[in-house]
């Protein structure tokens, strides 16, 4: 058998449990499911083997016939699943600067939503470019996001509020896909704000909810385009029965939902997007603790950053969601509102010091959980049969990556068992 790669001399965090070992040999108890003095072999886009080996690497390759085409030493460096980064608006126009000297000044973020500013200033900038304009401006953010390992990064449209935009971002999400080496998963979130052209209009807001289950997202999922389908559940967003009527499209269509819920007060915007079987629910930090049992099935996704940027006070319930088993992810909600932070591992360090997770927890979030709140089963941990996504990192410890704030940028990178850059 041909092996792509064959990384030696490593230490891995796998993420995988050691009472299920399976062909994972010498995987630890701890939070990282960690394997040290181990081999990782590569074969096509899949990791083939992980693990530690009885003997040396030589006789464990003759014994198996392998051959192999790349070998690497790693010298001792550590291993981790390539960075999942499950929550972005990386795609839009301009920048909201402006807004943030205004919120310093003592605006809230709502009451510069409510006078026209906020999302819908986005809207127009986003309006305005070209296909390719939008893409030239979006790409910095994206490759920002590689530099750290990031190989799966999830982009919503959402600045667009008309079909045409919604499209076009949709497609430069697609498109940045294409040019670089990660792996993009586009998700429509139509219903982020109402546009200026509705809000004029009586009964603007379920108008344009109208528009967008009517219009908008049949059209999306015509041409395939999205590979999930979002809310903004808020009171400067839309109620939880317009959200119900989005998710009800959705399933109609048959694509999986999420939502921004429970950010800015509680509206129970989580537990019913978990009712419609939602892949993750977003920010969560109005959540009430009570309702965190109703979660089973979902991912809670922690956006750190934006309660950050928002100098926010109220934090997500983390003891509630250790209690119950709620998988907790954490991504950068890279946007040009709440957000303006092109950093994964930030992210993790964010989530640490602001919500109190562990280094261990901040990881997983940003690798196995991000991806489970993408839906996908075989991205975000080491082991075989499972994506050739990996980061490999000059440090000691893995806790090192949510510990230091621009510190660390891995080594080398593979995506889909291709090296990066080479
Ligand atoms: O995740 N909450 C709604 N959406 C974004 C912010 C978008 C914006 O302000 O442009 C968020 O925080
Ligand atoms: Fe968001």
């Amino acid at each position: 058998m041909k092996i792509d790669y064959l990384i030696d001399n490593v230490n891995l965090v796998t993420f995988a449990q050691a009472d299920k070992q399976g062909s994972l040999l010498g995987v630890g108890e701890d939070d990282y499911g960690s394997c040290t003095q181990a081999v990782v072999a590569i074969a096509d886009d899949k990791i083939v083997f992980a693990g530690q080996l009885p003997g040396s690497t030589e006789d464990w390759l003759s014994s198996q016939g392998y051959d192999v085409k790349q070998r690497l030493d790693a010298g001792g460096q550590w291993l981790t699943p390539g960075l999942v980064d499950c929550h972005t608006h990386l795609v839009f126009g301009g920048n909201r600067a402006q807004e943030f000297e205004w919120r310093l000044r003592g605006e809230s973020y709502e009451d510069i939503a409510r006078k026209g500013g906020g999302i819908v200033s986005s809207v127009s900038h986003t309006r305005e470019l070209s296909e390719e304009a939008l893409l030239k401006q979006s790409e910095p953010r994206l490759l920002r996001l590689l530099e750290e390992g990031v190989t799966t990064v999830e982009i919503k449209s959402g600045y667009g509020l008309d079909t045409e935009t919604e499209l076009k971002m949709l497609r430069v999400a697609r498109e940045l896909g294409r040019r670089h080496a990660v792996t993009v998963k586009t998700t429509f979130l139509g219903a982020h704000a109402v546009p200026p052209e509705f809000k004029q209009r009586s009964h603007g807001q379920q108008c344009y909810i109208d528009y967008v289950c009517q219009d908008m997202l049949p059209e999306v999922a015509r041409q395939e385009l999205a590979d999930a389908v979002d809310v903004f559940c808020e009171g400067i967003g839309f109620t939880p029965q317009q959200c119900e009527q989005v998710f009800q499209t959705a399933a109609k269509l048959g694509l999986p939902i999420k939502g921004h819920v429970e950010q800015l007060s509680d509206l129970k915007g989580a537990v019913l997007a978990a009712q419609y079987h939602a892949l993750s629910v977003d920010h969560i930090e109005y959540l009430a603790e009570a309702d965190v049992e109703k979660l089973q099935g979902t991912v809670a996704v922690l956006l750190p950053a934006a309660f950050y940027c928002l100098n926010e006070k109220q934090r997500p319930p983390i003891a509630a969601l250790r209690q119950h088993n709620i998988p907790m992810a954490v991504a950068t909600d890279l946007n040009p509102g709440t957000a303006p932070l092109a950093s994964l591992l930030t992210a993790m360090n964010q989530v640490c010091i602001l919500f109190g997770l562990t280094p261990a927890e901040a990881l997983k979030g940003a690798t196995l959980n991000g991806a489970k709140a993408l839906g996908l089963k075989d991205v975000g941990g080491i082991q075989a049969g499972m994506a050739a996504d990996l980061a490999l990192w000059d440090i000691q410890h893995p806790a090192e990556l949510a510990y230091g704030v621009n510190f660390y940028r891995p080594t080398q990178v593979w995506h889909q068992g291709r090296l990066r850059n080479s």
